[in-house]
């Protein structure tokens, strides 16, 4: 057996024995004081929807909490080359942690990977990336949201009822698992009466979601609810229905709620219902200490949601177990 292929078993074996995998903070550059930080790339897809300013702002604000920690924020800019170039750089430029919210599973699955063999602890972010070469995945079940929505949607609809759905990215996981969850909630075996009748991906974009809406409305005389995976794209679909005055004639479901977007907009009757998509910012930074200071960390954490309806929203909406 060749030394190389020895150092490698070595390799292999050591990053066993650690929860954190071969990303456990053994190889952090700084001394992770006050006067020598440690340092976390963190790189956001975009910075062009609410809900991702949102999310830098509570890395920003959890880290704020800890002096030893500094963070150097990139934005991808809705790439995932641009994105996979960032994480690449990370690498170069010597950071002790990187935060990966991620535009796309498959381009960023390997520069995840590489940076992760490398010894660089890596936390992904609500959208995921292929296999399990990174430290923690941290984000809601998309899956169970979606099937949330789609029990949520039958039932209001009385099992009886057309449905327009508007896509998120669906080369992303989210997208993928709320159309799937989605689908399992509306039962749509047992229940006949209920149809999608028009069925659209928007990106996750509201002038998309309103772009797709207009189609929605020309080809259908009769829309009972749409179905948004996020607020944005709920939003944009009753930008749509509103400038044709067909807005009263159907509901509208989105994802997010975030306080200042879709909270507001049911509190304004613009939504029916919305589900509490959390960004985890908060729970990557409390991970990044425990790995840093390389401690065990989970390969996964599950954040919960909310329903916020008009009926609960001035109570703050109901947990979903
Ligand atoms: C923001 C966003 C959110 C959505 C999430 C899914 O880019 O579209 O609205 O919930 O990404 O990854």
């Amino acid at each position: 057996m060749s030394r190389r292929v020895a150092g490698g078993l070595v390799w292999v074996a050591v990053c066993g024995l650690t929860a954190a995998g071969c990303g456990s903070g053994s190889r952090a550059r700084h001394a992770g004081t006050a006067a020598d930080p440690y340092v976390i790339g963190m790189s956001q897809c975009n910075l062009g929807e609410p809900w991702r300013v949102q999310m830098d702002a509570d890395v920003r604000a959890a880290a704020a909490e800890h002096p030893n920690l500094k963070v150097i924020f990139k934005d991808a800019q809705n790439s995932s080359l641009t994105q996979r170039s960032q994480v690449e750089e990370f690498v170069d430029q010597g950071v002790d942690l990187i935060i990966i919210s991620p535009k796309e599973a498959a381009p960023l699955t390997k520069p995840v990977a590489a940076a992760y063999q490398q010894g660089i602890p890596v936390i992904v972010l609500d959208r995921e990336v292929q296999g399990d070469q990174f430290t923690t995945f941290i984000g809601a079940d998309n899956v169970k949201i979606g099937r949330e929505a789609g029990t949520w949607i039958r039932e209001t609809l009385g099992g009886q009822g057309t449905i327009v759905e508007l896509k998120g990215l669906m080369t992303s996981t989210p997208g993928q698992d709320r159309h799937s969850g989605f689908l399992e909630g509306l039962e749509l075996d047992t229940h006949p009466g209920l149809k999608i009748v028009f069925s659209g991906e928007m990106e996750w974009l509201e002038p998309n979601a309103r772009r797709e809406m207009e189609s929605a409305l020309a080809t259908n005389a009769k829309i009972d609810l749409v179905y948004a995976h996020n607020d944005p794209g709920a939003h944009g679909a009753w930008l749509a229905a509103r400038a044709a005055g067909r807005d009263k004639e159907m509901k509208f479901v989105g994802i997010d709620a975030l306080p200042q977007e879709g909270q507001q907009y049911v509190k304004q009757g613009i939504l029916d219902a919305t589900f509490l998509y959390p960004t985890g910012g908060q729970e990557a930074i409390d991970v990044a200490l425990k790995a840093l200071a390389g401690g065990t960390v989970p390969k996964k954490i599950v954040l919960g949601t909310r329903l916020f309806t008009k009926e609960n929203i001035d109570t703050g909406g109901q947990a979903i177990r």
